[in-house]
């Protein structure tokens, strides 16, 4: 059975199903290619990628499909307050640095590429699809990327961020529920109010906006994908189920955790990069923040620059308990497989479960209604079920 949605149609994919960007390695151009290789979308997290390693990131990914994909960045935030004082999280850091062999941790040296680079060469880039997360695109953004026809994908936490998503001229809306793996995507409030479980969030979006809306958070198979599309979404973006594909590049110690790991051991933290973030929680993160208390945690981007050497020498080591975990709280339903397996593997699911549903149906129809059975127990002096 096909799905055909808003969504499906307008990206030309065989499945409702979007690969989430994985800003910092996870997205290699080969998993990217194929997931859209298999019907679905791939997309390149390039929010810390150089304007040339986006540029040659697509071209690889182009290299190994002629399907569209999709490309990503971070809106651009508020200057961080520049009186904020490192020496303390450097002196903190700096046992982990030690430890791994590493020079003593110091102030980033060069700055990150601007939005407006990274901007261009995504411009540049052949993606059909462009989408953004921590806020609104400036509208010069907005009007660039639709002069090249690309489709626009804004993410929202709450319903106010998404009818401000909407407001702004984006095409479809990503609902990013509290379950899911990585950044948050607040920006309208503060984040404990942005945390909003997807059974909740899809419904009172899909009633308060025109445009399409994407779930995420916490799908993982063919059943979390129904449950969106019942809910209303047109199509759903899963990040954790796709880390530990073969082609994921994320080291093998994180594809490790997020297998083993349980549904209660996924935390939000600040301490790997200064925002809220959703990881499994390992040794970094309690010793850094849960211990002490997160008041010395520097903020976005500063502390992701201060950890990325400890992060990249942990991934070098195979100490995961150094690196950032970012997953879902549907770590139990990860599997490790080929992307193209998982995209099969979803379809399949996804028509057993419709198959099923259709199954309660014509039992409910061959026996009465729900309530026509509650009345006549009631009738009968029976408990009312
Ligand atoms: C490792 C990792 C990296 C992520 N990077 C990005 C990113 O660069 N841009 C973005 O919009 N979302 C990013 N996300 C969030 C996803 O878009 C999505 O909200 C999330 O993966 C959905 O939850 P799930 O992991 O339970 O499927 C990332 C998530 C993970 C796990």
């Amino acid at each position: 059975m096909s799905i055909d949605t808003v969504l499906t149609r307008c990206l030309g994919l065989a499945h409702p199903i979007i690969q989430a960007p994985l800003a910092g390695g996870g997205d290699t151009p080969d998993l990217v290619a194929a997931v859209s290789n298999a019907g679905a979308l791939g997309f390149i997290g390039a929010a810390y990628l150089t304007p040339e390693q986006i540029i040659s990131t697509a071209t690889a990914v182009r290299s190994r499909t002629t399907r569209p994909f999709g490309i990503n960045l971070f809106a651009p935030l508020p200057p961080s307050d520049s009186s904020e004082n490192p020496e303390t999280m450097l002196a903190r850091l700096a046992p982990y640095f030690a430890e791994l062999g590493q020079p003593a941790p110091s102030l980033p040296k060069s700055p990150a590429s601007s939005f407006d680079e990274q901007l261009a060469a995504a411009l540049e880039s052949g993606a059909s699809s462009f989408s953004f997360t921590f806020g609104a695109l400036p509208a010069s953004a907005v009007q660039a990327i639709k002069a090249r026809n690309m489709f626009l994908i804004g993410t929202a936490t709450t319903v106010e961020e998404a009818i401000t998503m909407e407001k702004s001229g984006v095409d479809a809306v990503v609902t990013q529920g509290s379950e899911a793996g990585g950044h948050r995507g607040s920006f309208g409030s503060d984040f404990a109010s942005g945390m909003v479980g997807s059974i909740s969030l899809v419904p009172q979006v899909v009633d308060a906006v025109g445009v399409p809306v994407i779930a995420s958070g916490g799908i993982m198979d063919g059943r979390g994908v129904v449950a969106a599309l019942a809910l209303g979404a047109s199509a759903v973006q899963m990040g954790t189920a796709f880390l530990t594909c073969h082609e994921a590049g994320v080291p093998d110690a994180y594809k490790e955790a997020i297998l083993s790991a349980h549904e209660d051991q996924t935390r939000i933290t600040r301490a790997f990069s200064g925002r809220p973030a959703r990881g499994i929680v390992n040794r970094f993160m309690t010793e850094i923040e849960l211990n002490h208390g997160d008041d010395v945690i520097l903020p976005f981007p500063l502390q992701n620059s201060l950890t990325r050497p400890l992060r990249t020498a942990a991934a070098k080591q195979g100490r995961a308990e150094f690196l950032s975990l970012w997953s879902g709280q549907g770590v139990r339903l990860a599997r490790r497989q080929s992307a193209a397996d998982l995209v099969a593997r979803l379809a399949k699911e996804i028509d057993a479960t419709i198959a099923t549903l259709q199954n309660c149906v014509t039992a409910a129809r061959s026996v009465g209604s729900p309530m026509r059975l509650a009345r006549e127990a009631k009738d009968h002096g029976g408990p009312q079920i």
